[in-house]
Parts: C-alpha cells; structure tokens; sequence
C-alpha cells in the first residue's frame, strides 16, 4: 500500500477553509505535539474556554483511552482532537448532557467516517467505533459540574492514514484505518470538519430535548445488541450473557447466563458502563 503523500500535515487554513460549523471548532488550538488532547482541553475549559473550543494534535506523549488504557497516537497519520462542551448554567440538567453526550460523539465520529470515505462504521458499546472486528477509533469523555460551569470534553481519536504495518505488533490484528480499510489516504482537514459537524447538529437537537432520536440512532449503529457478550463492570465483575437492548438512557441491558458456580443476582442486568467484548 503507497504512503499517504495527498495530505500531509494539518494547517490552520486546511482546518479553517473545511469548518462548516456555528460554533463547534470555531476556537481551535492545532498543537504539533502535546501529552493529551483531553487534558488540555480540560485545563482550557477550567480556565474559561468557550463553547465549542477543540484541541487537535499532530502527535501525542501520552494519548489516553478508556479505563486507563494508552491511546497510540504516532505523528501526521491519524486525528486526535478534544472537544469543549458546555451545557450552561443548569446544573439539573448535567446529568442529561452527561449521558447523552458519548452518545451523539460516537454516532458523529461514525457518520463522519461514513460520509467521507463511504466506509460504515458499527458501535461497540459503550462507545468504540468498530469495521469488523478492529477498532477504528474511540472516545474518552471527561467531565465536571464545578464553579467554572458545567463542561464535557470530548476526546476523540480516529485512525485514519496509518498504514496496518505501522501499527505496533500488539495492534495489529485488533486496530485498522480507513486507510487500511479502503486503500486510500484522507484529509484529516476534512475529517475534522465534518466530525464536527455531525456533533454540532446532535448537539442542537439535544438542545432543543430529542434524546429518542438520539437513542434510535445510536441502536441502528451499535452492533453489539444481539450478540452474546461478555462484559467487565467497574467492580471487576465478569457478566456473560445477551446483549438484549438499550435502556431509554442508553444503558446496555444484558440477560445474564445462567452458570452454576457464578454469583446470583439479577438475570438481566442494566449496565451503565463496562468494559464489552462480543463473543462468537
Ligand atoms: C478509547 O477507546 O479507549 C478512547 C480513546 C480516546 C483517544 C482520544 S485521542 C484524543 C483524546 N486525547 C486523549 O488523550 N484521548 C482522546
């Protein structure tokens, strides 16, 4: 497969020229190197950042995933951003925007993958975007409700231009790109823009309160309802059962597998988060 050689770095006029958006990346920091996308999105947004500000990396040191986990993330290949979410100054609504938030992420960073490449994306629940098997991307939401004013910072990571071999060994057989995926090479300009731009248009209607478009929209995608799955809860608990639905707040329900020496409790469980592998 030939290098991506069309696209090279990310500039402040490629960015710039590709937004669509009112408000989301309209403040943008593009850093050539950083530890994390997501931590200084945070101490941004502690200091006052608006609406809608994103941090975007060439590379990161210390690119963070989910549960503790390292996000890879090697120079000029792949899209590391974080994004500033406010929810205003109603604090009993932050539960809402905390729930519902990874929700419209993970659906905008899949139909943003669609509509430039063509490529569909599925969901593993809670919020990993998957081709196949392998992990496309991922998102790790950070959050607080304090004086500054409620925020979300959205961290998103999409690979996109690495090639498979570039992957470190122990990724190899569970990531891939949209390059490895399609055999051609991305703007990440323009993948950039339109992420933003299918979050802006969730974001909105949440706004103005359609979270069951939402929820519909994010059950066409996720490909783990109906599979038989094991899951691994904060408390290190291993459940083993069916993926049966989503609760009306985007919690995974899982009926339980019988197993004669397991813990008994509840045969269908609502899991709020977890860590989901789907088993054959
Ligand atoms: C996961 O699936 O574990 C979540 C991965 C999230 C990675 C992104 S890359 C941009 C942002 N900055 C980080 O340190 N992490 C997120």
């Amino acid at each position: 497969m030939s290098a991506p050689a069309a696209f090279e770095g990310l500039t402040h006029e490629g960015i710039r020229t590709a937004l669509s958006t009112r408000h989301l990346g309209r403040a943008f920091h593009l850093l050539e190197e950083t530890d994390s996308t997501n931590t200084v999105a945070f101490a941004m947004a502690q200091a006052g950042a608006p609406h809608g500000a994103v941090v975007v990396a060439e590379r990161q040191t210390a690119g963070r995933g989910r549960l503790g986990r390292s996000w890879y993330s090697p120079a000029g290949r792949n899209l590391y951003c974080s994004i500033i979410l406010r929810f205003g100054g109603h604090s009993e609504r932050v539960p809402f925007w905390l729930m519902w938030t990874p929700l419209i992420s993970a659906v905008a960073a899949a139909r943003a993958v669609q509509v430039t490449s063509g490529l569909r994306p599925a969901l593993k629940w809670p919020n990993d975007i998957m081709i196949g098997s392998r992990k496309l991307g991922g998102l790790l939401c950070e959050s607080t409700a304090g004086a500054s004013g409620g925020f979300i910072v959205v961290g998103i990571g999409l690979n996109i231009n690495i090639r498979p071999e570039e992957f470190p060994e122990e990724l190899q057989q569970i990531a891939t790109s949209m390059c490895a995926e399609s055999g051609r090479s991305y703007d990440r300009a323009v993948l950039l823009a339109a992420l933003l731009s299918e979050l802006e248009t969730r974001y909105d209607a949440l706004l103005s309160d359609q979270p069951s478009h939402v929820l519909s929209e994010y059950a066409m995608k996720c490909s783990t309802l109906g599979r038989r799955v094991q899951v691994t809860l904060a408390s290190g608990e291993c459940v083993v059962g069916l993926a049966e639905s989503l609760g009306p707040d985007g919690t995974l329900r899982v009926v339980r597998e019988a197993s004669p020496d397991g813990p008994q409790g509840p045969s269908v469980l609502t899991i709020r988060a977890g860590d989901v592998i789907h088993l054959r």
